[in-house]
Parts: structure tokens; sequence; C-alpha cells
């Protein structure tokens, strides 16, 4: 099923240059959000030590996805060593994360063709390789951020309030759930004035203590409320953290189950069909790097 939506998306090449894209585009089966392959991070030997650790690596993660939402590895010894992992969003089922996981290996290994260090991004999921250690560090970038072109209808009464709120709610109530192995994943749907229902979803890299995984929160939270607050629905991924909401008109529909399907589904979008709309003066870096 081909669903046409609008779709903008904030890019940030080479940790440098940031655009903005806006376009109207097909979506499909593929959920690709964006990929980072990091040169400044050196370049590794073809068929080198390092190069086959990361081959294993990447080849476990995507075995291990078809048992669970998370994962890390580490692979090799010395210099030659390869951290890794993936997590998959907490709403997707087995068969969604091993097939997001399995695309993601196989297209990282393909555009970061030799790059010491990558993190890639999808929808539904997001995987990452390094040679140096990451796993309870927290970083914001580089990230991705994408949000619907459609905008809040005027009959959603103090939508922004409301979604500052309710998502500042859910990070709060994330972090009590949280144990130091489980990824904290909360999703809520809350329905307002009988007019419309606001999905919010939070979650966070295991292994990242409850007080750098709440301050990720809420600094992510805070940028997409910055760019997407007056919009239909918005996600942002970091390397430790998401955040995304979507809305739905209630007269339409009974209040959405936490396992309804589709959503993110139509989400994914499989090709650039846009154009360079403004260039935005922000220069990021991978952090503690
Ligand atoms: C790397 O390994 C592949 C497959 O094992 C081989 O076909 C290729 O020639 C090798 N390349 C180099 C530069 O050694
Ligand atoms: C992953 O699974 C494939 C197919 O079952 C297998 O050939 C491969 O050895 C596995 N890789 C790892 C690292 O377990
Ligand atoms: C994942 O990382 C944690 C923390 O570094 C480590 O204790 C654990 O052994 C790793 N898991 C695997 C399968 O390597
Ligand atoms: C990989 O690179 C190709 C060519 O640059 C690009 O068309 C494709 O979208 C990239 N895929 C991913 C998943 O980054
Ligand atoms: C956050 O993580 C850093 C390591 O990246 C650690 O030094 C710091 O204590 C953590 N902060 C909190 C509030 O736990
Ligand atoms: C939802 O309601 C708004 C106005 O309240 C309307 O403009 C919009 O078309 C509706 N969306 C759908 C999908 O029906
Ligand atoms: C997993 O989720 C996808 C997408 O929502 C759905 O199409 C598929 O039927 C589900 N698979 C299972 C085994 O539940």
């Amino acid at each position: 099923m081909a669903t046409s939506k609008k779709l903008s998306a904030f890019f940030c090449y080479s940790f440098l240059l940031c655009l903005l894209f806006t376009t109207n585009q097909t979506m499909s089966e593929s959920d690709h959000m964006e990929t980072f392959c990091n040169k400044p991070s050196g370049n590794f030997i073809r068929n080198s030590t390092y190069h086959t650790n990361l081959n294993a690596l990447l080849s476990a993660l995507s075995n291990q996805s078809s048992l669970a939402n998370y994962y890390n590895l580490t692979t090799g010894l010395a210099s030659d060593t390869v951290h890794g992992m993936f997590l998959c969003t907490g709403d997707v089922n087995r068969t969604t994360c091993n097939s997001c996981v399995k695309t993601a290996t196989t297209e990282i290994a393909k555009n970061c063709t030799n790059n010491r260090e990558a993190i890639i991004y999808y929808f539904d999921c997001m995987v990452r390789y390094s040679d140096k250690i990451f796993l309870s560090t927290l970083e914001t970038q580089p990230n991705t951020l994408w949000w619907s072109t459609d905008l809040i209808p005027k009959t959603f009464g103090k939508f922004g309030e409301r979604l500052s709120d309710k998502m500042g709610e859910v990070i709060v109530k994330s972090s009590m759930l949280s144990s130091s192995l489980t990824p904290y994943y909360l999703m809520d749907t809350t329905r307002f004035d009988n007019v419309y229902d606001l999905e919010s979803i939070v979650q966070c890299t295991p292994y990242l203590d409850p007080g750098n995984c709440t301050t990720c929160l809420k600094l992510a939270l805070q940028e997409m409320i910055d760019c997407c607050g007056d919009k239909r629905w918005a996600m942002i991924w970091t390397p430790k953290c998401l955040v995304s909401f979507d809305t739905y008109n209630s007269s339409l529909s009974p209040l959405p189950s936490p396992t309804h399907s589709g959503s993110f589904s139509i989400r994914g979008c499989n090709k650039l069909g846009g154009m360079v709309l403004a260039v935005a003066a922000s220069v990021l870096a991978f952090l503690g790097l």
C-alpha cells in the first residue's frame, strides 16, 4: 500500500551542513530517515581485521533482531575492536524489527563503505557501530528530525500547550518505569475535548542511566517542539533517545490501541524528490569524539 503524504525533514550532512527539505512523496515499505557516516573518525582498509570484525558484528546484529528489540555487541581486540548496537522502536513487532535491522545493517555497510564509525536511522529502528565505547554516554548528535507538513487544525484547542505538558508528563513517567537494562519505552494516547487524540512516544537506549535518559528526552522534546509544535506529527531520533507524537481526529475513530498498526508504516519514505528550501546556519559535531 503506497500512501501519499507530505513530509519535511531537517538533514545534517557531513556533520556540518544542515538543509531543510520539503517534499511530497510516496511512502512505501522502505522507511529510511538518514545515514551518518562519520568521516572524521577515519577509514579502515578493505579486508582488514577491522573490516572482518565489522562484518561479523553487523551480521550478528541482524540475526539478533529476530529475537529482541535491542542488542549490543563488541567484536575484536585492541585497535580492531568494533562496538555496535541496534534499537527498534518499542511499538514494532519482531518481524518489523528484524526486517528493519536487516536492511539497516546492509545499507550502513554499503553506504559508509570504510568509515570506522556510522549511524543509520529508520522510522522503525536504528543501527550504529563505532571503534569507541558509547553505550552509556549521553550524545545528542547526529540526530534526524522529520515532521508532517500538515498543520494542526484550528479546531484542536490549545494544542501547543497540551503537547508540551503531556509529553513532559510522559517523560517523567518513563523515567520511573526504567531499570538499567530495559529500554525506556512509553507510549501514551490521550483524548482532548473529544476532538483529537494525541499519541506520544518516548524511548531511550538501554545502559543510559535514568538521569541522562531524562536529559536526552527533554532536549529532544524541546527541539521537536521548537520546529514542529504545530504539525500533525513529528519524530526525532538522537543516538540515545527517540521522541515522537502523532494526532488523530477522535470523531473518526475509537481511541487507538497501543499496538495499532499503520501510523508508523505510512511514515516511511523511500525517495527524496524534494527541493532545497533553505540552508540553516547550524554547525553540528558528532559529540564526544
Ligand atoms: C577482499 O575480499 C574479497 C572477498 O573475499 C576479494 O574478492 C577482494 O579481492 C579482496 N580485496 C582486497 C583489496 O584484498
Ligand atoms: C547469522 O545468520 C546466518 C544465517 O542463519 C548465518 O549464516 C550467520 O553465521 C549468522 N551470523 C552470526 C554472526 O551469527
Ligand atoms: C552490552 O553492553 C553491556 C554494557 O557494556 C555489556 O555488559 C554487555 O555484555 C553487552 N552485551 C553483549 C551481548 O555484548
Ligand atoms: C545509500 O547511498 C545511495 C547513493 O548515495 C543513496 O541513493 C541511498 O539512499 C543511500 N541509502 C541509505 C540507506 O543511506
Ligand atoms: C550522564 O552520563 C555521563 C557519562 O556520559 C555521566 O558522567 C553522568 O554522571 C551522567 N549523568 C547523570 C545525571 O547520571
Ligand atoms: C480532521 O479534522 C479537521 C478539522 O477538525 C479537518 O480539517 C481534517 O480534514 C480532518 N482530518 C481527517 C483525516 O479527516
Ligand atoms: C508486525 O507488524 C506489521 C506492521 O504493523 C504487520 O504488517 C505484521 O502483520 C505484524 N506481524 C506479526 C507477526 O504480528
